[in-house]
């Protein structure tokens, strides 16, 4: 497959794409982006790796942090994690309150906040040094020790903590926080705001390639084939919150997005592939960073179906 020629047929296709989206302002530091920003990288499980635009600007990662913390989670307390968390799609927006309340606290699924928080709240319990111990799982996945966390987007976002702070509340009454409250709004925000590139979070992600066996030499971050598995059928039913049955219909990946206009998606035998546009759909998605990948799948032919 020629993904070069591939990657520029799409930047052709999408130079006349009427952008209908919004830069997310609900962190004010997040709306201060420039929204014409656009980058796509796709690395290949041959090794060869592809990029386009802006693949190597940094943007605050949000919510597809959610998979790299849920990864270390379930490495440190295994199957543990599904007592306290849910596997469905929850067919509601990401910081939605209603499905809690008559859930008694359990999150549907790891990627919407809820969920997060509670993967939040295990790995305060777990590590020793919550923030580094985390920081230096995602430097060691990316293979690249200059991924920080973004201060500034991090204090934005406690700035206007509230409908989080409602979430891990409820959660704390139902006893599904055992955590400080605080403490764990401050780990979340801090994962949200993690600064990557698409290059880096490709790189990331080559630890869901192959059953977990893209990349050996990534030690400590070696998933076990089970996880792998797990994790990217998560990505695939619940990684787009309302919009993930869309996501499998157009595009028919696995990914997560986030806030911050990124996407990242992989098929599990070939590539994993990360795309950045600011400007989000209704539901929070990067309305061009899903056309893109629309175009990928359907130009390549290569999606999980
Ligand atoms: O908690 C929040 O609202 C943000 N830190 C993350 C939300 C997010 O990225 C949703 N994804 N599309």
């Amino acid at each position: 497959m020629d993904y070069s020629k591939v990657l520029q047929e799409i930047k052709e296709e999408i130079a006349t794409f009427k952008n209908t989206g919004k830069v997310a302002t609900y962190i004010p530091e997040l709306g201060k982006v420039d929204p014409s920003k656009f980058g796509v990288y796709l690395q290949c499980t041959d090794g060869n790796g592809y990029g386009l635009g802006d693949s190597l600007d940094c943007f605050s990662i949000q919510s597809i942090s959610k998979v790299l913390s849920l990864a270390l989670a379930l490495k440190l307390k295994g199957k543990e994690v599904w007592k306290r968390i849910g596997v469905e799609p929850s067919g509601d927006p990401f910081n939605s309150l209603v499905q809690l309340e008559y859930e008694k606290g359990i999150p549907r699924n790891p990627f919407i906040n809820a969920g997060a928080l509670v993967v939040a709240d295990i790995l305060i319990s777990e590590l020793e040094n919550p923030k580094e111990d985390l920081l230096q799982f995602v430097r060691n996945i990316a293979e690249d020790q200059s991924v920080e966390y973004d201060e500034k987007v991090a204090a934005s976002e406690m700035e206007h903590k509230f409908r989080n702070a409602s979430l891990t509340h409820l959660m704390k009454d139902f006893g599904n926080i055992k955590n400080n409250v605080d403490d764990v709004l401050d780990f979340y925000f801090h994962q949200c705001s993690i600064a990557m590139n698409c290059k880096q979070l490709t790189q990331a992600f080559t630890i869901f390639l192959n059953y977990g066996k893209y990349d050996l030499s990534k030690e400590a971050a070696v998933l076990d084939p089970i996880l792998a598995k797990r994790i990217n059928a998560l990505m695939l039913t619940c990684g787009f919150y309302d919009e993930s049955g869309e996501f499998a219909f157009t595009v028919g990946l696995p990914g997560k997005s986030g806030v911050g206009g990124g996407i990242v998606a992989l098929h599990p035998r070939y590539y994993s592939v990360a795309v950045w546009s600011p400007p989000l759909n209704k539901n929070g998605n990067s309305e061009l960073g899903m056309k893109v990948l629309e175009l990928l799948t359907t130009k390549t032919e290569i999606s999980v179906f």
